[in-house]
């Protein structure tokens, strides 16, 4: 069998995990909002038209913040659209998706569910079509106290108190030429800077997210970062990134080998962040909002096809990326990859959470389901919360197609002083061979295996659906701990949740 072991220590702590890390994004795109977390003639749809089924589902993963309402939507979205007297609202197109949004939900039913589901909203202002004053106007609707004209507005529609949304988005990935209203580096440095400034004067217990490149792959990618920096460091406290992660003509070790290129990727927007703050003779650090993360290629033609030919119909299936095991390893590498990173990425939105590019699926006149890439994301969310260690790991390597030294294992570790519980999450990119894995406990005297949970598949390409599912997390036998080190056994292909405690 071959070999791994990690050390974790207190003393190589990266930084305390911020709780918004397992972020997440809800878009009016597709099923996500129709469909998804609203159905009124749904049998379990409570008096809000919300189907408990996904929000019980919701609940379980404790998402922190959800992102909301785009995405590309918002670059062409009219809030004022969605607020009011629903037999009022006016049905719009969506240029984004081609689709026709009927306003039925907006900004107050969308607050109402999130507080149902638990969780803070990620507020998006269009800078796409619109600019500075409608982000003010929203903002003013959505936070401040009464008196005027559009916190009166919220007021007549039933919100009497302010829903202090904190973390708002200056726009969505508008160096993208698909993005209504995209901009140079150089218009959107200045419409962030001037925008940020006037939204922190109305309120300034808020935090804004710069909007970074649309992936590590765009053409502009960092000069976009510097650019826009250059003209907003000051106002603004995060700068996004995007990636998405497909499988296209290559095979599954290059696939899992992506996080290689993620890692780089959150380095270099460190880096230039980084260089920002030096040129600015700055004492402030900016953070990284990995705002939308997945895995997304499944759907891209069934998409094109539908927007191509059926396009402005409410709700059509898009992105509705039908996800398999080997998906899920590379979700689970992801959030490790963040983790050990999280002294710069404070919050990250899985993209998305229902429907479209989501590990929660609904039917239409049936359940909601949970895809592989579900459990990762409970994982790492419900026992990732407390400081993050840094690995100290030895293993063997491996090169890909596009890869060189890619480690067999990738491992991070969260201690939870409070409940005195250490988390080691880790996968084997191994396919076809188990590891040994022995966990270096001499920092943890006196602890022990609580459970090894692991999410293993024969086959990399099983999917779940509604009608079965294939791929479910099991319990691992405990292994024992000799000499301060716990010896342990991942299986080939596998992630893998590992709880110590003393208590
Ligand atoms: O999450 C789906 C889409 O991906 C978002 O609307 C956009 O921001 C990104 O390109």
């Amino acid at each position: 069998m071959k070999k791994a072991k990690v050390l974790f220590s207190k003393d190589f702590a990266i930084a305390k995990v911020d709780d918004r890390l397992y972020g997440s994004f809800i878009e009016h795109l597709g099923r996500a909002v129709y469909g998804g977390i609203y159905q009124p003639d749904h049998p379990t749809a409570d008096q809000d038209g919300f189907r408990q089924d996904v929000l019980a589902l919701v609940k379980d993963l404790r998402v922190p913040i959800i992102r909301y309402p785009g995405g590309n939507f918002v670059s062409g979205y009219c809030w004022e659209d969605g607020v009011g007297p629903r037999e009022l609202r006016p049905s719009r197109l969506d240029l984004a998706w081609r689709t026709m949004e009927p306003n039925w939900v907006g900004i107050d039913e969308f607050a109402r569910w999130g507080k149902k589901a638990g969780s803070e909203v990620m507020m998006a202002v269009n800078l796409g079509t619109r600019g500075t004053q409608d982000a003010l106007n929203v903002l003013e609707y959505c936070n401040h106290p009464g008196g005027s004209k559009y916190s009166d507005m919220r007021i007549a529609h039933g919100a009497k108190e302010p829903y202090h949304f904190k973390v708002w988005c200056l726009g969505n990935e508008l160096d993208g030429s698909w993005q209504v209203g995209y901009k140079t580096m150089q218009e959107y440095g200045r419409i962030a800077a001037q925008t940020a400034k006037a939204m922190k004067m109305l309120d300034p217990n808020i935090e804004l997210v710069a909007v970074g490149s649309s992936s590590a792959s765009m053409a502009t990618f960092p000069q976009w970062e510097a650019e826009v920096l250059d003209h907003c460091y000051h106002d603004v406290d995060y700068i996004s990134l995007h990636q998405y992660y497909g499988r296209r003509n290559e095979d599954t070790p290059n696939f899992l080998a992506k996080t290689v290129e993620m890692e780089h990727f959150i380095k270099t927007v460190a880096a230039t962040c980084d260089y920002i703050k030096a040129k600015k003779r700055s004492k402030k650090t900016m953070m990284l909002s990995f705002d939308e993360w997945n895995v997304w290629y499944h759907s891209n033609e069934a998409d094109r096809k539908i927007m191509q030919d059926t396009p402005w119909q409410i709700a059509p299936p898009l992105l509705e990326d039908h996800y398999t095991f080997e998906d899920a390893l590379l979700v689970g590498l992801m959030l490790i990859s963040m983790l050990k990173h999280s002294d710069r990425v404070r919050m990250a939105c899985l993209a998305q959470l229902v429907n479209v590019i989501a590990p929660i699926m609904t039917e239409q006149n049936g359940a909601a389901w949970v895809q592989p890439t579900y459990y990762p994301y409970l994982h790492v969310s419900n026992f990732g919360r407390g400081v993050a260690l840094q690995p100290v790991l030895s293993c063997g390597k491996h090169d890909t197609r596009d890869f060189t030294d890619v480690p067999d294992v990738d491992s991070v570790a969260v201690f939870d002083e409070e409940s005195r519980t250490l988390t080691v999450f880790a996968v084997n990119r191994d396919l076809h061979e188990a590891t040994s894995f022995d966990i270096d406990l001499r920092d943890f005297p006196d602890y022990g295996l609580v459970e090894h949970v692991s999410l293993t598949c024969d086959n990399l390409q099983q999917r779940n659906s509604a009608a079965g599912q294939a791929v479910v997390p099991k319990k691992e036998p405990a292994g024992i701990i000799d000499g301060g080190v716990y010896q342990g056994r991942l299986a080939n292909a596998s992630w893998n949740t590992l709880r110590f405690s003393d208590q």
